[in-house]
């Protein structure tokens, strides 16, 4: 049975399992495909703007680079709040893009609850048995510990009537270049045939497709490739506090020019739903954290940044501060994780006056994530005689001359992802890692 052609002829169709970044964007690359899609959330507002085709998720229009208006009018995007709508025969394909995190934890109460709503297929016999494809992070084994147990129990036969695979995502919501199309995608699953269904149909879509020996190998990459990535930066962050005189922005730039090296800055932590939660995904599964020291010291390293650039700044006798940017990337409304909030604790536990600017969250949103006021950006900069750039919003990049109006009297600058470098600013304005920002 060649699922592709299933698909392709209309009258199957694919069901999405939590529309966020992950699931809204494997929705709309199907659909685009003319490949019928129904989207479900427990979020009404979010299937709301989507069948009235609006993009819940403002930065992820400029990411498509098209809006979805026709996809919506053409019958090929949907979504639902209602489970049932995703349980009939016609869904041959079941992608799962709920949040597997909690408070920097992993957390699977969203993904079991959708399981528990696939199994409601039941374990009848059919020519099309419906392929579960995991996009969420999953911390290895989590597969072998819940979601085949939890199948097996509900009487799935997996490779008869129901198949499976762990596909995880490596998008970059920043640059559109790098998107469900064009990146090496890694897929791995339970048996052969479970394998050629998921072949067939990422390759709707996806370019570039690689195929692990098991699930249990591409669930497992998915957390190892991002803890390298959590180490490296760490490092960088750690050899900039080790030579806190010392220019280590510019050594790890021209460090990078060797042929097998990349150049990581060091900065304010790393931030977001995978880098700081990925080493942790890997040591939860193993008994004796001793045997992976390195990752071990990197959680415990990079957590410590927030405190070690708070006890600097109360060093320098610097009281008011403010900061720009909430979202652990730039041009990007996403706080989860964003090493900005554990560097206002540590500043507000020395006792310093702190407040942020983010134009992507409203004041009520920045007083709830990190208990702090906002302030009018750029003409209360002036009140400030240290301010953090945390992260480079289009909107921070303000015409030169004007900034410099507003910051003459700041003392320190400290900028994490070069928004203001070319700005010519006086000898108070660093880049994180160079020397003296410390
Ligand atoms: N955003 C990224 O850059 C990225 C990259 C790779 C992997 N991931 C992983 O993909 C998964 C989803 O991430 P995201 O960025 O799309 O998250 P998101 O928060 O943008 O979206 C998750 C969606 O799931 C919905 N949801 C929550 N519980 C649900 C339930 N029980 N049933 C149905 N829907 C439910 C939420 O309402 C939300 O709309 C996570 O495991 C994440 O780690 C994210």
């Amino acid at each position: 049975m060649n699922y592709k052609h299933l698909l392709k002829s209309k009258k199957y169709k694919i069901g999405i399992w939590g529309t966020g970044y992950i699931g809204l964007s494997t929705m709309v690359y199907f659909s685009k495909k003319n490949i019928k899609c129904v989207g479900f959330d427990i979020n009404k507002e979010k299937v709301r703007k989507i069948n009235s085709g609006v993009i819940p998720l403002k930065d992820l229009e400029k990411w498509f680079g098209f809006n979805i208006k026709k996809m919506v009018k053409n019958g090929s995007l949907k979504a639902t709040t209602n489970p049932n709508d995703l349980i009939s025969e016609k869904f041959i394909a079941h992608f799962i893009a709920v949040p597997t995190e909690k408070d920097g934890k992993p957390y699977y109460k969203p993904l079991m609850s959708v399981l528990n709503n696939i199994a409601k297929i039941g374990n009848k016999k059919t020519k099309v048995p419906p392929l579960v494809i995991v996009e969420s992070t999953l911390a290895p084994k989590v597969s072998d510990k819940k979601i085949l147990p939890f199948l097996k129990r509900k009487k799935l036969q997996i490779g008869k009537n129901i198949l499976f695979s762990v596909a995880p995502r490596r998008d970059w919501f920043i640059e559109g270049v790098k998107n469900l199309e064009n990146l090496d995608r890694v897929y791995g699953s339970t048996d052969n045939y479970s394998a050629k269904v998921t072949k067939d149909i990422l390759s709707i879509v996806c370019k570039k497709l690689h195929i692990a020996s098991s699930y249990k190998v591409s669930e497992m990459v998915k957390s190892v490739e991002n803890a390298y990535r959590h180490m490296d930066i760490t490092l960088a962050n750690q050899l900039s506090v080790a030579f806190p005189k010392d220019n280590m922005r510019e050594v790890l730039q021209l460090v990078g020019t060797k042929w097998n090296l990349e150049t990581f800055h060091p900065g304010i932590g790393a931030g977001g739903y995978c880098i700081p939660l990925s080493s942790r995904y890997v040591l939860s599964q193993i008994k004796n954290s001793n045997k992976l020291t390195l990752l071990r010291e990197t959680i415990k390293t990079d957590d410590n940044m927030g405190s070690i650039i708070a006890n600097s700044i109360a060093k320098k006798k610097l009281k008011k501060i403010g900061i720009l940017g909430l979202s652990y990337k730039g041009d990007l409304k996403v706080s989860v994780l964003s090493k900005v909030i554990p560097l206002v604790k540590s500043l507000k536990k020395k006792k310093l006056n702190v407040k942020l600017f983010d134009p992507y969250f409203t004041k009520e949103e920045i007083k709830k994530a990190t208990g702090v006021e906002t302030f009018k950006f750029p003409s209360q900069l002036r009140k400030f005689d240290c301010i953090i750039i945390s992260v480079n919003h289009r909107q921070f990049r303000i015409s030169p001359n004007r900034l410099k109006k507003y910051v003459k009297n700041c003392k320190l600058i400290v900028d994490h992802e070069g928004a203001w470098q070319n700005y010519r600013l006086a000898d108070n304005y660093y880049l994180t890692g160079a020397g003296g920002w410390l």
